[in-house]
């Protein structure tokens, strides 16, 4: 009867599974209110999706079907939902890491009593490679994506032509991306890397205007409101899905 063999080392091991080692978000921001930690807590579980390494159903998760929204990077959640609550008919899966912010935005819609947001807190980057699913978005927004002012930094953007070509694959057609920064350079890399994109389409020339959005308005926000404050244009981008 032949032996057994006697496991060795495999000669030809299968490459390691790659992670995205640059993340576009700091690991610095930990301070977080007792009101924020409470809703954290609390409330999140009620809008809570967990990340997923295979496509979520919208239908199961709102428990109905209607035009999707991607919000990356809500922050304290504010636009989420104030948009949310001016727009029913849409849902919104709000993706953010910062907790503070999580329990920012379930505070803000047990208060609105809105039903129409899911949280999932989870990097972005995964979320729309593994969760959703090609051509189910309404529309993404990004707005006041972290800057990264400093050249050695600019490589932890969130907007990059790679990014941009997957959120573009999960945009349904004549779906809408639209970003805004108060960065001028970054504003400038948007332009471009989106115009190079060649399933979308500029709805307006060059910049849009902060009303550029024909499914849902970007309201002002404390970022805008600083750019103003500090002198500094806010620019938009609103593009479609060929
Ligand atoms: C400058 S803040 C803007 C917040 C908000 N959009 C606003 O306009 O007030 C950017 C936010 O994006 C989040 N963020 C950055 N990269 C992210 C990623 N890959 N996935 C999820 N959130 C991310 C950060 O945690 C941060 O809260």
């Amino acid at each position: 009867m032949p032996s057994t063999p006697t496991p060795g080392p495999d000669p030809d091991p299968a490459p390691p599974v790659r992670h995205r080692m640059v993340r576009s978000f700091g690991s610095g921001r930990s301070r977080i209110t007792r009101a924020q930690e409470r809703a954290y807590r609390q409330d999140f579980p009620r809008y809570a999706v967990p990340y997923q390494a295979h496509g979520l159903d919208p239908v199961a998760c709102f428990g109905r079907q209607a035009p999707l929204v991607l919000e990356i990077g809500f922050g304290m959640g504010q636009t989420t939902a104030a948009i949310a609550s001016s727009k029913p008919q849409l849902d919104f899966l709000a993706v953010e890491v910062f907790t503070a912010g999580i329990g920012s935005l379930a505070m803000h819609l047990a208060r609105l009593d809105l039903t129409n947001v899911r949280i999932i807190e989870h990097d972005a980057v995964d979320v729309v490679r593994d969760m959703v699913l090609p051509g189910s978005l309404a529309a993404v927004l990004i707005f006041f994506p972290d800057p990264w002012p400093k050249a050695r930094h600019h490589k932890r953007r969130l907007i990059t032509p790679a990014f941009v070509c997957a959120l573009a694959a999960r945009l349904a057609p004549a779906g809408i991306l639209h970003c805004a920064t108060d960065w001028q350079h970054y504003a400038e890399q948007m332009l471009e890397v989106f115009s190079r994109e060649p399933h979308l389409t500029n709805l307006h020339s060059g910049f849009a205007p902060a009303a550029g959005n024909p499914l849902c308005e970007r309201p002002a926000t404390k970022f805008h409101a600083r750019g103003e404050r500090l002198g500094h244009p806010v620019w938009d981008l609103v593009f479609e899905r060929r």
